[in-house]
């Protein structure tokens, strides 16, 4: 009998004439964890598909052997009947079904006679969620209520209730926050204890090195190589993932803050089923040209539905105004379409649902807010508009056979590069990235980071959400932290230190977190403007 629970020899996989996998092998033993590393279309969800059988025997060449024996499966329903489960890269979650419904969708409990058992599945959902120290969510509720932190702890959830003998993790942390992603860690760590393999793909280095065991490296459909993880570090994970050392993540230029170019006034949202709950409570602030600021604070905490009223795309009622170039507009008025044409654009969070329109390809996507640039009469100048992708497609390094191909079959981390593409075409005054690196490898991170820097020295404005503390604390000029919707923290990012920010996160009372602070001087949130003046 083999050693290993899986091994995957020499896979093949085209589409039409593109090699995606290049004969790869991996192996795994049961109770290890391999991390799958490669840069941005590198392969790894593909070859996660192929063996949790969403691409069919036979569209691809290479032997899957289970226990030593040939993998016998056709379809992705006997793939989990032998015990492997897959978390997708993409949210795989109904977005109108309750969070119990998602959980059990195709292994519903039934009451003799074939009606749904809810009690039993709410019971069995709440129990899910407090081992995932998530005890609030309501899992009788529809999962769109929650944001996309949330969400992704609902596929894991749903992942976790099946019996999984190989857990496969593609991207499973990408929304999450520091505290959220230990938990997720130790649930991986416990899993290994009971015999359980695992296969984690991040592009957040330090987990894999936290928990995996062994980690296999692909580039461009190759292997590269497959190494125990006491032999490597993260830089050296780096070096074989790009074919080179990446020295510096942060770009250290200086860019020129000038005067105040954007204001909030009191933003409240409130939640969009249930009224009396307020997601985002009076929160003001102002932001100067060319200046970068970040925006910190646990998932849940309210962070992604003010960027989404500021931008006019929060799906509940919201009070408040913007000021923009010193046109003011109510929030409850702002719509995306006027956003945009008033130079303030947003890069959603949720890259499937709000970022890529998926019946286009590449080029449309990207051309889609400039798309009256080209026009000629009633005709679209298809030309100029291909030269424009084309220059887009360059600029940001984006890899795609072709501009002509579906957005839906770039990888997770390329399809982020279009909607930001798309976004910069429209020349926005004030940029708002939320979670502007979610799936995007290293190398491609320190790009968007330099990328940033460069539209703040044209004088761009740019509001970043992220659930990574290094990165904000990387890229930012200020930091605002944000805790259950209200304002905790105003920070000017000058030797901030990750624990300030996190002790301004989780702390109840504005009281008690001045006593915690140990940073640099910060202003109160209502006089945020006026001290920020002085202070810079
Ligand atoms: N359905 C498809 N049709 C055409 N090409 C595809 C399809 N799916 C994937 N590809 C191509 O295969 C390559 C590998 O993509 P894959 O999604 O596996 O990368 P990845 O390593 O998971 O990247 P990321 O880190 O961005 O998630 C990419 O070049 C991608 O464009
Ligand atoms: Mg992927």
């Amino acid at each position: 009998m083999s050693d290993y629970l899986l091994e995957m020899q020499g896979i093949v996989k085209d589409f039409g004439g593109v090699r995606a996998l290049d004969g790869i092998d991996i192996k795994v033993r049961a109770g290890e964890c391999l991390g799958l590393c490669g840069e941005n279309g590198a392969g790894k969800s593909t070859l996660m598909k192929v063996l949790s059988g969403v691409y069919p025997r036979g569209s691809w060449q290479g032997e899957i052997l289970w226990q030593g024996q040939p993998l016998q499966s056709q379809s992705m329903r006997d793939t989990e009947a032998a015990g492997i489960i897959i978390i997708h890269q993409e949210l795989m979650l109904v977005q109108q079904l309750s969070v119990a419904e998602n959980i059990f969708m195709g292994h519903e409990i039934t009451l003799p006679g074939g009606r749904m058992n809810y009690p039993a599945m709410y019971r069995r959902a709440a129990e899910l969620m407090r081992e995932l120290k998530m005890p609030d969510i309501n899992v009788a509720l529809p999962v769109m209520q929650y944001g996309g932190g949330h969400q992704q702890l609902v596929e894991i959830a749903k992942a976790l209730n099946k019996q999984a003998r190989l857990l496969i993790l593609d991207e499973p942390s990408s929304s999450l926050t520091a505290s959220e992603i230990a938990v997720l860690l130790d649930i991986i760590r416990d899993l290994k204890a009971k015999g359980v393999a695992c296969v984690y793909i991040s592009h957040k280095l330090d987990e894999v090195a936290a928990v995996c065991d062994t980690v296999a490296v692909i580039r461009d459909g190759k292997h590269i190589a497959t190494t125990p993880m006491r032999e490597m570090d993260v830089d050296q994970i780096i070096t074989q993932m790009v074919g080179r050392e990446i020295t510096a993540m942060f770009p250290d230029q200086e860019h020129d803050i000038g005067e105040v170019m954007f204001e909030a006034r009191n933003v409240t949202c409130y939640d969009a089923d249930n009224p009396a709950r307020k997601r985002v409570d009076d929160i003001s602030f102002t932001l100067r040209r060319g200046e970068i600021l970040g925006i910190a604070g646990l998932v849940g905490a309210g962070r992604t539905e003010l960027v989404s009223a500021l931008f006019g795309a929060y799906p509940g009622r919201s009070e408040g105004e913007i000021w923009l170039d010193g046109v003011k507009v109510r929030v409850d008025s702002c719509t995306p379409l006027n956003s945009i044409r008033m130079g303030l654009c947003m890069v959603p969070e949720d890259r499937k649902q709000h970022g890529i329109v998926p019946d286009l390809n590449v080029g449309q996507n990207i051309t889609l807010t400039v798309l009256k640039d080209f026009s000629r009469r009633s005709r679209i100048d298809a030309e100029a508009e291909l030269k424009t992708v084309q220059g887009e497609i360059a600029r940001l390094q984006l890899k795609t056979a072709s501009p002509f191909l579906p957005i839906t079959s770039l990888s997770g981390g390329n399809q982020q590069k279009a909607v930001l593409a798309k976004m910069l075409l429209a020349r926005p005054k004030v940029l708002i990235l939320d979670e502007p690196t979610r799936g995007v490898d290293v190398g491609a991170k320190a790009e968007i980071y330099r990328l940033m820097a460069d539209l703040a020295r044209q004088g761009v404005a740019i509001i970043m959400v992220s659930s990574e503390l290094a990165e904000v604390l990387g890229v930012s000029d200020r930091v605002l932290v944000i805790g259950e919707g209200k304002l905790r923290g105003n920070f000017i990012n000058q030797d901030l230190s990750q624990e300030t920010v996190l002790a301004a996160a989780i702390d109840q009372s504005p009281q008690s977190l001045a006593s915690q602070r140990t940073g640099p001087p910060i202003s109160q949130p209502a006089a945020a403007a006026g001290n920020l003046r002085e202070s810079l």
